[in-house]
C-alpha cells in the first residue's frame, strides 16, 4: 500500500480534527490568550486523556477525556479545584506506572488472555498432498545489469539473473554480498541505481513498492516486523485488504484464516505478535505475504534462528507454497534447506553474481567454499 499517502492523509485527518476542535474551544470560551491556550496544563491533560484511555485505540482518548473532563468539573469551585488538580497528577502517575498502553488496551489483553489460557499446540504444517508443479520454461523474474550504491558502496555491481515460473530459486552469499539489497530493489523499497528488473514481462524498476505489490510481488522482511497491537488473525486480514481485489470483510476474514491454517497457525489467530516465539513470528510474516496472493515471493532468511524439527516444517512450507503456484526466490544460510528446496541457486560475492546452478554442483565447487570459508577450507 502506499503508506506515505494513507499517513498523510492520517495527519491530515487528525489536524483537521484537532484545529476544528479549536475553534469550538474558542467559541465556547469566548476568548483565547496564547498563555492560556499554551500553558503547560492544557498540553497535560491532552496528553493524560490519551495515555488514560489507549492512544491506539479510537476509542481510547474518547474514554479518557470524559473521565478527566467529569472529574475536572466535578471539582470546580474555588479550593476544590485544586484537589480535581491533585487527583488528575495522581491518575496521571498511576496510568503511567500501571497502565503503560492505557486501559482499552489493558483490557483486551486481558481478555485475549483469559481466552487462549490453556496450552496451544505449536504452528505444525500438513505435509504437501499435490504434487508440484514442473517448472516452466517462461521467465517470471528478469533482472538485467541491477546495480544499488548506498553513497559510495557498491551493494550490487551489475546482477543478472532469471527465475523460471514455478522454481524454488535459492540465494545465498556470504554476509554483505547484497542478497537482502537484490530482494529490496526487485520488491521496490529501494529504488534502482540502474539496470532493469521485469516480472512477468513487465517492467517494474522505478515503480514504488506497492506498485510492485500489485503486480503479484510479496517479500518477507528478514526481521518480522508485525503490527505488535494487532492479533495475528487482524495482522493478515489486513495484508488480505490491501494485497488483493475488494472484497467484503467477512471474505477477507476467511482468506486470512485460510493462510493462517496453511502455516500452521491456526491455534495463534487471537494472539499478540508478542506471544508468539521466533517460529511463529516468521510463519506470521509468511502468512501475511501469502495473503496479497503473489505470484513471486520473495523470502528473506524465513529458516535462520530456527531448531532443526522448525526447519523441516518450514521445508514443507515453502514446498506447498510452491505446489499452489507460486515462484520462490529465497535468500538463506542454512544450506540444508537450500540444497533440499532448491531448484537453482545463485551465489553472490560482494554485490556480483558468482555462481549458478544446481545447488549440490555449486555448494562443492571449491570457488564458493573459499568465499564462504576461506581458501584453506576449498582444498
Ligand atoms: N540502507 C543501507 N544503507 C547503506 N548501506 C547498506 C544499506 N543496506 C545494505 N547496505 C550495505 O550493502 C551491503 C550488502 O548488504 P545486504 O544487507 O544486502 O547483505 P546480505 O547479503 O543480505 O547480508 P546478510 O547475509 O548479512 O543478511 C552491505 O555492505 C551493507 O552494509
Ligand atoms: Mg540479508
Amino acid at each position: 500500500m502506499p503508506t506515505f499517502r494513507y499517513k498523510l492523509i492520517a495527519f491530515a485527518l487528525s489536524a483537521g480534527i484537532a484545529g476544528a476542535v479549536g475553534g469550538i474551544h474558542a467559541m465556547y470560551v469566548g476568548f483565547l490568550t496564547v498563555s492560556g491556550t499554551f500553558e503547560l496544563t492544557v498540553g497535560l491533560y491532552v496528553v493524560l486523556m490519551s495515555v488514560l484511555g489507549g492512544a491506539r485505540h479510537w476509542l481510547g482518548p474518547a474514554i479518557g477525556a470524559a473521565f478527566i473532563t467529569t472529574l475536572l468539573y466535578a471539582f470546580i469551585s474555588g479550593g476544590e479545584a485544586m484537589i480535581g488538580r491533585a487527583i488528575v497528577g495522581l491518575t496521571l502517575i498511576l496510568a503511567i506506572l500501571w497502565l503503560p498502553d492505557g486501559l482499552l488496551p489493558a483490557i483486551k489483553k486481558w481478555r485475549l488472555r483469559s481466552r487462549t489460557a490453556g496450552d496451544r499446540p505449536i504452528a505444525e504444517v500438513a505435509p504437501v498432498v499435490t504434487a508440484a508443479k514442473p517448472v516452466g520454461e517462461r521467465n517470471i523474474l528478469e533482472v538485467r545489469a541491477v546495480t544499488k550504491r548506498f553513497g559510495g558502496l557498491q551493494a550490487l555491481a551489475g546482477v543478472d539473473l532469471e527465475v523460471r515460473e514455478g522454481e524454488i530459486f535459492g540465494l545465498v552469499g556470504p554476509n554483505g554480498s547484497g542478497k537482502t539489497t537484490l530482494i529490496n530493489v526487485i520488491s521496490g523499497h529501494y529504488p534502482l541505481s540502474s539496470g532493469t528488473v521485469a516480472v512477468d514481462g513487465v517492467q517494474i524498476g522505478g515503480l514504488a513498492a506497492h506498485e510492485i505489490a500489485r503486480r503479484g510481488v510479496a517479500r518477507t522482511y528478514q526481521i518480522p516486523r508485525p503490527f505488535v497491537n494487532m492479533t495475528v488473525l487482524e495482522n493478515v486480514t489486513l495484508a488480505a485488504t490491501f494485497g488483493g481485489k475488494s472484497r467484503s470483510s467477512a471474505e477477507m476474514r476467511d482468506e486470512a484464516l485460510h493462510w493462517i491454517g496453511f502455516t500452521g497457525l491456526s491455534g495463534k489467530a487471537d494472539v499478540l505478535p508478542a506471544g508468539l516465539n521466533l517460529h511463529e513470528r516468521k510463519f506470521l510474516e509468511l502468512a501475511r505475504a501469502l495473503a496479497a496472493r503473489p505470484k513471486l515471493l520473495l523470502l528473506d532468511e524465513v529458516l535462520s534462528g530456527l531448531n532443526p524439527a522448525e526447519v523441516d516444517s518450514a521445508i514443507r512450507l515453502v514446498r506447498a507454497i510452491r505446489a499452489q503456484g507460486a515462484t520462490i526466490v529465497f535468500v538463506e544460510h542454512v544450506m540444508r534447506a537450500v540444497v533440499e528446496l532448491s531448484d537453482r541457486i545463485a551465489v553472490l560475492n560482494e554485490g556480483k553474481l558468482f555462481a549458478l546452478g544446481a545447488p549440490r554442483e555449486v555448494m562443492r565447487d571449491p570457488r564458493v567454499v573459499s568465499i564462504y570459508l576461506g581458501k584453506a577450507y576449498a582444498a
